[in-house]
């Protein structure tokens, strides 16, 4: 089985995957959060730190773009070969409102036309996969549709006309945002007849989903990781068959991560922000200790937010929950 860490705008960024990386095994790909390609400055400067090889490295990092116009796709993905990226993720599942108004994101599944124009305009402009020289991958991640997953019929028809790298499915459709459950039937149905290979993501959060998981489809050899390795570090080692996190790690961790986006980042409030985010994910290891965690949101300076951590572990004594 491989593992993808996924893209997780606003949490799996450079710097976290770096310190991730540093820390425990390697996923055996990264996915930036979605860049979105412009006319004029293809990337903002944030966007480039997040791609530059030398914050990378070590990684299989795959970039991913968001935007529904064939030429600043192009652009961006020659951009990003500029930099030696020889795979593009193209994003077709962020569910949110202004991405969808725009027709970006999960959007562009609701304009199959436009879609598929789009893919015979970045098909033409990349027509060799990675392996021949000046050649490109080109892979998607999708929802199954806007409201129903009988949309996701048709796409995959269509899906299937173009030489994806991989298609990574994250089976659910725009209006569950991140609720109900991924439709593991749609999935299915999609494996069949497909000329590539595709990959799974949606609610892995423990050894024994992804146990249940193969089960069900032990044809399926790669597998992404969202929010379940954002609320345990350690998600992927256990999955391959490692040791449970333990606290003095996710400490030693912790620490790691706010030294390395101090280092970054201009003002405590950001630091503070970024940490704050990560735990809104590992409070699920804690859930006996709700008014711990609480006050670690409501920390405002990094001495308290310390504080309020090493309280946290002091009054879990080491019984988290992973
Ligand atoms: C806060 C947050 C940010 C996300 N940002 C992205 C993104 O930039 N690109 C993307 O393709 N998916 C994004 N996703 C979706 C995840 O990659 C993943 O598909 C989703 O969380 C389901 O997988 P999981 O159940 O393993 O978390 C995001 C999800 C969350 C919760």
């Amino acid at each position: 089985m491989r593992y993808y860490l996924a893209p997780m705008e606003g949490v799996t960024g450079w710097i976290y995957r770096r310190v991730q990386h540093e820390c425990f095994p390697a996923f055996d790909k990264y996915f930036t959060p979605f860049l979105v390609p412009r006319q004029k400055k293809v990337f903002s400067a944030k966007e480039i730190r997040d791609i530059l090889p030398e914050n990378n490295e070590g990684m299989a990092l795959v970039p991913q773009l968001l935007t529904c116009r064939a030429e600043d796709f192009i652009r961006g993905a020659r951009m990003l070969a500029g930099y030696g990226y020889r795979e593009i993720n193209l994003n077709l599942g962020c569910p949110s409102g202004t991405v969808v108004s725009g027709g970006r994101g999960a959007g562009f599944l609701g304009r199959p036309k436009l879609l598929k124009e789009f893919l015979d305009e970045v098909f033409s402009a990349f027509p060799e996969p990675a392996e021949k020289e000046g050649g490109m991958d080109i892979s998607v991640k999708t929802r199954l549709g806007m409201e129903d997953a009988e949309e996701f019929v048709p796409l995959m028809e269509l899906y299937r006309q173009y030489p994806l790298k991989e298609l990574i499915i994250h089976p659910r459709v725009r209006e569950d945002y991140y609720g109900n459950r991924p439709d593991w039937d749609a999935f299915g149905k999609a494996l069949s007849g497909t000329p590539f290979p595709v990959v799974y993501n949606g609610d892995l959060f423990t050894v024994s989903d992804l146990t249940r998981f193969r089960k069900r489809f032990p044809g399926v050899d790669a597998v992404m990781l969202g929010r379940g390795a954002a609320a345990d570090p350690s998600l992927l080692r256990q999955m391959r068959g490692g040791e449970a996190l333990s606290a003095e790690e996710l400490q030693h961790f912790l620490d790691r991560l706010a030294e390395a986006y101090a280092e970054v980042l201009s003002g405590e409030r950001d630091v503070l922000f970024k940490l704050k985010e990560l735990w809104s994910y590992l409070g699920w290891l804690f859930p006996e200790n709700q008014a711990e965690l609480k006050r670690i949101r409501k920390t405002q300076h990094l001495s308290e937010y310390r504080a309020a951590v090493r309280n946290l572990f002091r009054i879990d004594n080491g019984g988290m929950k992973c």
